[in-house]
């Protein structure tokens, strides 16, 4: 049984004294939820901040992005071994990160196998274009990022994948619970066929793109839909605390 997951995606918000408000509007509602696993990403800047107030908290930490080089002259950048000392997670291969920052599949790979070798848990982001969604290309261009970040990569132990169709993020059109399911079922039969069906079934897969406390329900009462990955209304405490609270409820039933 994969434990769900709520991941939330600050994207560039909060600064780090916002950051510190919204964690301790956050805190004491997370840590009375049990058995998802909640983790936060708010922007470099506050991850050591955050980290010191999650301290003896459930809440996990995460990072939104890092660089492939563990140091060097990469002026503006933060590499593996500097967030290996403040979080447990990274979000990879963002689409807004291939759209703004012109992050390619072999730069993703290179961060995924970065991540990974510094222990940290990358959280790995695929999805379709509005155009390639209406030409009928979802399959395969969710299974080419896919293979492509995961070129070389002999273990995926601790990676989390997350399904987030562009065309649904920050647009308030989240896809339907039955979409999402379908391609995360896909992305599992590519892991399965990767790395094995043992990895493959445990793995966690998320999904992502306008996740609200109103539609939470409709994705996690999908068998292979294993949590949200939430932008915008991770931002607000109350909103972020109900979908986390409303993951327990349903996987509580599940289990039953
Ligand atoms: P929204 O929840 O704001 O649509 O953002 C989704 C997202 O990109 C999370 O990484």
């Amino acid at each position: 049984m994969r434990i769900p997951l709520i991941a939330g995606n600050w994207k560039m918000n909060t600064t780090v004294s916002e950051a510190v408000t919204l964690v301790n509007e956050l805190r004491p509602g997370l840590d009375t939820i049990q058995n998802v696993d909640k983790v936060i990403c708010p922007p470099f800047v506050s991850l050591a901040k955050v980290k010191e107030l999650l301290q003896k908290s459930t809440t996990r930490l995460g990072a939104q992005n890092l660089y492939f080089e563990e140091k060097g002259a990469y002026t503006g950048e933060v590499s593996s071994l500097m967030l290996a000392e403040l979080c447990e997670f990274v979000i990879i291969g963002h689409s807004e990160r291939r759209q703004y920052f012109n992050e390619t599949d072999p730069i993703i790979n290179k961060k995924v196998k970065a991540a990974l070798k510094a222990g940290l848990k990358p959280i790995l982001c695929v999805g379709e274009k509005l155009t390639e969604n209406e030409a009928g290309r979802t399959e395969s261009i969710v299974t080419g990022q896919l293979e492509l970040a995961l070129a070389g990569v002999d273990n995926i132990d601790g990676l989390t994948a997350a399904y987030e169709p562009i065309w649904a993020i920050g647009t308030g059109k989240a896809a339907s619970g039955k979409q999402a399911n379908d391609v995360i079922a896909l992305i599992r039969w590519v892991i399965g066929r990767l790395y094995g069906e043992k990895t493959a079934q445990a793995t966690r897969i998320l999904y992502g793109g306008s996740v609200t406390a109103t539609n939470t329900a409709e994705f996690l009462n999908q068998p292979e839909i294993d949590g949200a990955l939430v932008g915008g209304a991770s931002l607000k405490a109350d909103q972020f605390l109900s979908i986390v609270r409303q993951t327990a409820e349903i996987r509580d039933l599940f289990t039953r």
